[in-house]
């Protein structure tokens, strides 16, 4: 298989600042990125993503949401829908994280509804996928894995899979400074492509973009960004300063 996939660098600040604390980060930010051939973008808490597209405009620096409902509109308290976010042109959506899935009852039934709905539009989904301790102390992982992956994109097609960001994010390594080696995440990455390719076919494998996450960072970018399978990283802690993540960029 021909690697032709553009490296994906994108940084989720989960619940972390205030508006002027994000102003801060964006100036800097700004001031400090080089268009690469990398792609890179910040997902942010909705608050933040009105300042991120003002302050990004006029440059390949993309924003993300951290999650959205799949209805338009109507009474869901406390909810974002995905039209809102298309309304304010926003580029990329995080589903399904494990921290959703774990402390707000996020499921693959809702998760596969959020993405058949993005995929009306044009925000590009960044499906979060991962195994626990447990289940990898087991020898579980690839088939809890499989199992995410196959209920996540039921009913999806081949052409929307082509356009899919996944990140592999063991909840093991989510901020507790134990990153998965090289080698375990990329046996990961690559066990995903084979179930895309399963599913979907080769072309889809070939083009689904997959990235590794769970305390990427400076010190260890540049081996993980290495290997063959891993397109790409989905950086929490080490996005928050506008110098870590350049580093992170710069791999
Ligand atoms: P950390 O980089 O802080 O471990 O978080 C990873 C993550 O959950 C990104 O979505």
């Amino acid at each position: 298989m021909s690697n032709m996939r553009t490296p994906f660098i994108a940084g989720n600040w989960k619940m972390n600042k205030t508006v002027r604390e994000a102003e801060e980060f964006a100036e800097a930010f700004k001031k400090l990125y080089k268009d690469t051939e990398v792609k890179t973008a910040i997902c942010a808490p909705y608050i933040h993503l009105a300042t991120l597209k003002r302050i990004f405009a006029g440059t390949s620096i993309g924003v993300g949401a951290e999650n959205a409902h799949y209805e338009d509109a109507g009474a869901y308290t406390g909810e974002v829908s995905v039209a809102m976010l298309e309304d304010l042109g926003i580029d990329y959506c995080i589903i399904g994280h494990s921290e959703r899935r774990q402390y707000f009852a996020e499921t693959d039934e809702t998760v596969n509804k959020k993405l058949h709905r993005l995929f009306q539009g044009p925000i590009v989904p960044i499906l979060c996928v991962g195994e626990n301790l447990e289940q990898r102390e087991a020898g579980r992982e690839k088939e809890v894995v499989e199992k995410q992956v196959r209920a996540d994109l039921a009913g999806l097609t081949a052409e929307q899979v082509k356009k899919l960001v996944i990140a592999y994010e063991p909840v093991w390594a989510i901020g507790t400074g134990k990153t998965a080696s090289p080698a375990q995440a990329n046996e990961m990455c690559g066990h995903i492509r084979q179930v895309i390719e399963n599913v979907f076919g080769e072309e889809a494998a070939d083009e689904v973009t997959i990235q590794y996450g769970g305390s990427m960072k400076p010190a260890n970018a540049t081996e993980l960004m290495n290997m063959e399978e891993i397109d790409g990283g989905l950086i929490g802690g080490a996005s928050l300063q506008p110098e870590d993540f350049m580093k992170v960029i710069d791999f």
